[in-house]
């Protein structure tokens, strides 16, 4: 009996939100062998990952996809049939502050990621260059925004991105598409809709808005808080990563979406009502706390992902409802106090640094 090699796939931006959750998933379910490609920037949690850390079928590579060298290392010694690109910087008001590190690993590294990967697959010969791919992990938010009324975006949409963010995601997109057209790298792209779930950054509407309930904080609403989102459970995203990873079509596009178009205060009265009934507050209901606050430069009206390239050519749809997702998220920030306390803290950084070598140390 002939006994199948193992397949490597490199992940970059695995100890983030959705990647942790990606590499959560193929390493628990699948024999995949993954490689972690992670700078572990402020948004880089290893903690995420413990669960799998010992697993021999993880290892995780602290670098910078702007650096050719040490991705040049990475491909050479782990010889992947695949890669999976989520590093960025994701976060749109930090874009607004200051747009430096978002053109660098966004667009700098991209283009830099997909110069190697090049290098790499067009050595590459018979089924090993036929079967490899470059999934490329994007977002809505390169189409601009909608109104009211407008139908949502599909697939065709044309590109208008509003922050520094989604104009350095616009890019990255960009890039890929003529890699696959002038050079013939065998992409995936995906645009989602706005994800929520456990071990998201407490910088986003989501966790932010649960744990300054839960303490009794302030709840800072842009603006009316009448601006929407369509939103869609990170286990979902995953698995749809996975779903389009594995059936897509090369060189296309499919849009991911929630079908859970809610207005941001919305969000926010759901994630008060479900503490009302898990944490009940002697001084009322969590929602007597929220404050409209400045708008955010620029923000977007409303985000609408049309999903029916996927449903209907891929046959995936989302298992997780938003009120089931959301009950599901809080229940997490609840019961992980431990994870939340020390991002707070700012003491996973100290964990970092007594696991990994940093670069600077290093040389
Ligand atoms: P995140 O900010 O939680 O994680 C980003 C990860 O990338 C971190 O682990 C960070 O250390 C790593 N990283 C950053 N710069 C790097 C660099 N130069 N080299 C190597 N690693 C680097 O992001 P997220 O929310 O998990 O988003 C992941 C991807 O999905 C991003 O590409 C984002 O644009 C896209 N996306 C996010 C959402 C969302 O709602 N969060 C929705 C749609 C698409
Ligand atoms: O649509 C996909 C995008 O969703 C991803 O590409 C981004 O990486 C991800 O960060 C997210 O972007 P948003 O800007 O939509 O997410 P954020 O959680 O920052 O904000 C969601 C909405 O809530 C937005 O309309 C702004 C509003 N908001 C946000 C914060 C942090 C508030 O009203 N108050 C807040 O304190």
């Amino acid at each position: 009996m002939s006994v199948k090699p193992r397949q490597t796939i490199l992940i970059t931006g695995g100890a983030g939100f959705i990647g942790s959750a990606l590499v959560r998933q193929l390493v628990g379910e699948t024999d995949w062998h993954v490689v972690n490609v992670d700078k572990l920037t402020y948004a880089g949690n290893p903690e995420s990952l413990a669960g799998i850390e010992a697993n021999p079928n993880y290892s995780l590579e602290q670098l910078d996809i702007c650096d050719a060298s040490a991705l040049e290392r990475v491909f050479r010694t782990h010889q992947p049939s695949a890669v999976m690109h989520l590093a960025a910087e994701s976060h749109v008001d930090r874009s607004i502050h200051d747009a430096d590190a978002f053109i660098q690993t966004n667009v700098v590294g991209t283009h830099q990621l997909l110069a190697t990967t090049r290098g790499f697959w067009n050595e590459l010969e018979g089924s090993a260059k036929a079967d490899f791919r470059f999934h490329h992990i994007s977002t809505d938010e390169v189409y601009g925004d909608l109104n009211i009324h407008d139908p949502a975006f599909t697939e065709n949409h044309p590109y208008s991105p509003s922050s520094p963010y989604s104009a350095s995601k616009a890019a990255s997109d960009h890039l890929v598409r003529a890699w696959h057209r002038t050079h013939g790298l065998p992409t995936l792209l995906t645009n989602c809709s706005n994800n929520y779930g456990p071990y998201q950054f407490p910088e986003k509407l989501i966790p932010l808005m649960a744990l300054n309930a839960a303490e009794g904080k302030p709840l800072p609403v842009y603006g009316g808080g009448d601006n929407i989102r369509d939103w869609l459970y990170v286990e979902d995203h995953a698995a749809a990563l996975r779903h389009v990873f594995t059936h897509g079509e090369i060189g296309r596009t499919y849009n991911i979406g929630g079908r859970a178009e809610r207005t941001n205060l919305d969000v926010v009265r759901s994630i008060c009502a479900i503490l009302d009934e898990l944490r009940p507050s002697e001084h009322g209901s969590h929602a007597d706390l929220v404050q409209f606050v400045s708008d955010r430069p620029g923000h977007d009206r409303r985000y609408a992902i049309d999903d029916t390239r996927l449903a209907t050519e891929l046959n995936w749809h989302p298992q997780q409802s938003f009120e089931s997702g959301l009950k599901r998220t809080i229940q997490w920030y609840l019961d992980n106090t431990d994870w939340v306390s020390r991002v707070r803290s700012g003491a996973y950084r100290d964990w970092i640094q007594a696991h990994y070598v940093t670069r600077e140390a290093a040389t």
